[in-house]
């Protein structure tokens, strides 16, 4: 079966990528597949059924299950199956990965690729560069599908943990209490929940680890933002010993290998607080289901070998129906499956130029106001306000960045003053002769020194006044860059990404590995 869905075409770096309604279509699909499946029935209407649809593995970090599960699954759709580790491909000479999908979308008409990543942020980077790229070419863009990034995310396993809950609990959506354990801190399955939970209506989630071991604040945030209770508890002991137990638990392995030495000396403390033992059993609530994303420790797993045999195994049945969502997201993406979707589509909001209000003019004001030490303009423009609040330093600093930014190389006098109505001290530039700044710079003026003012002046007089807010996105400057040093954003010789900041609430997020930071952290300058 070949058609064209509504999901044709999309790329899903994260869990957000789709709607709600999106998810839960892709839940409801899945158990209609993986009954057909079971069934014996023909497949034929679930189908791509044509080798022009190439599904390319690349994998640059281990992987056993999603690799595996992707593969078997594209093979489901009688797609072409291209597998790339980095020990077997040009990847080994330096190549980046840019310059091997550039090529390798030239070869076939439709593509998917599936990228597992110890680097953050690396399929929202492809989807933004090699979709240019095929818009150029006159190439059909492709799909990209996150497999796993450092400890970002891992949606297409966040789908499958969802659809297990769901199973269990009868595709009942109205709640879930679920206990985290484990690695919370490195488990990019864990972090996915803060987004994958909300196909619930009221969910608990009570996170049981050591501090050590724990969610990081982000995640924490996301969840309680999301209407979620989070309740946290520093072992399983702790958490058995008071009354409202989960019955529904995802344990994570212990990322030792990501851990720093003050960490690892105390393995053995960590290990005993977060697996379970044979005395846990009978505190547990009657139906309890234990899931785990796997691979487990061999020798020291969280969940014993004891635990195995008994009801409480959910992960091999997990395991199982990481097949089954995997058909259904890479037939969602090639556009094979979708026809019947209801709901509401994902869709893509521009930014708007809200940063940047009409000010109200003083019609009796001059512009021998700004004569404070500074020359006085008859025509031009006058930054005022700069830094409003910041240190006298801060705000030479602000100056002189400005200054470089919007390349103001002209015949100009600034300084820092004291507010007129006011002891708060703020930065003033005066351009004489200049008409205005364009819009580009006012966009950067507003992401350099938001709560500036910008004022026109024609005639001694102010005829255009405009209050500079925090603009929605901050990008295209040299001095920005992403704190977390596992970002694509770093490889820009390589893969050709700048920085790029989102607006989120009171601070700001990159664009590629979603790493939240102040409006100062943005700055390396
Ligand atoms: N759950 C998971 O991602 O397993 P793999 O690392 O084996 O793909």
């Amino acid at each position: 079966m070949k058609s064209q869905g509504p999901f044709y075409g999309r790329s899903v770096s994260v869990v957000h990528d789709l709607t709600a309604d999106e998810q839960w279509y892709l839940y409801r699909k899945t158990a209609e597949i993986k009954a057909a499946v079971l069934e014996g029935r023909d497949l034929t209407a679930y189908r791509y059924g044509d080798r022009d649809l190439s599904v390319y593995l690349i994998f640059l970090e281990d992987s056993t299950r999603t690799k595996e599960s992707f593969r078997n699954a594209a093979a489901f759709h009688q797609a072409s199956v291209n597998v790339f580790d980095a020990a077997h491909s040009s990847f080994n000479k330096k190549e980046s990965l840019t310059d091997t999908l550039k090529m390798l979308v030239g070869y076939s008409r439709r593509s998917v690729f599936i990228i597992r990543s110890t680097v953050e942020g690396v399929t929202r980077a492809l989807e933004v560069t090699i979709g240019d790229y095929c818009r150029k070419a006159g190439i059909e863009p492709p799909s990209f599908l996150n497999a796993g990034d450092g400890r970002h995310e891992h949606p297409s396993q966040e789908f499958l943990d969802e659809f297990s809950f769901l199973e269990k609990k009868g595709w009942n959506r109205s709640s879930l209490h679920i206990a985290l354990t484990g690695d919370l801190y490195f488990g990019r399955t864990v972090h996915s929940k803060a987004d994958g939970l909300q196909i619930f209506n009221q969910v608990t989630v009570d996170l049981v680890a050591p501090p050590e071991l724990g969610l990081p604040d982000f995640y924490k945030q996301k969840m309680l933002d999301n209407g979620f209770t989070v309740r946290t508890f520093p072992s399983i002991d702790a958490y058995l010993a008071q009354g409202e137990v989960a019955d529904v638990w995802y344990f994570t392995r212990l990322q030792l290998e990501r851990m720093g030495d003050e960490v690892l000396d105390k393995v053995a403390r960590l290990k005993h607080a977060v697996t379970v033992r044979p005395e846990h059993l009978d505190k547990l609530p009657a139906g309890t289901k234990f899931y785990h994303p796997l691979p487990q420790n061999r020798t020291e797993p969280t969940i014993p070998d004891f635990v195995t045999p008994l009801p409480l195994n959910g992960w091999d049945e997990q395991s199982r129906n990481g097949y089954f969502t995997r058909i259904t997201l890479i037939g969602m993406v090639a556009g094979c499956l979708g026809l019947d979707f209801k709901g509401e589509l994902k869709t893509v909001t521009e930014s708007g130029d809200d940063f940047v209000e009409q000010g109200r003019i003083n019609p009796h004001g001059k512009s021998s106001e700004y004569k404070t030490g500074i020359k006085p303009v008859d025509d031009g423009i006058v930054i005022d306000h700069i830094g409003m609040g910041r240190s006298v330093e801060q705000i030479w600093k602000l100056l002189d960045k400005i200054r470089r930014n919007l390349q103001l190389n002209y015949l100009a006098s600034m300084g820092v003053f004291s507010s007129v109505k006011s002891d708060v001290v703020k930065g003033l530039i005066s351009i004489p002769d200049l008409p205005d700044l364009g819009f580009k710079k006012v966009k950067k003026l507003a992401a350099l020194s938001p709560g500036c003012t910008l004022n026109i002046v024609h005639g001694k007089q102010v005829i255009q006044k405009y209050r500079l807010h925090m603009p929605p996105k901050i990008y295209n400057f040299a001095e920005i860059g992403c704190r977390n040093e596992n970002c694509i954003s770093h490889s820009r010789q390589h893969e050709g990404i700048s920085p790029e900041f989102e607006r989120r609430g009171e601070g700001f997020v990159c664009r590629f590995c979603e790493r939240p930071h102040t409006y100062d952290d943005i700055w390396t300058d």
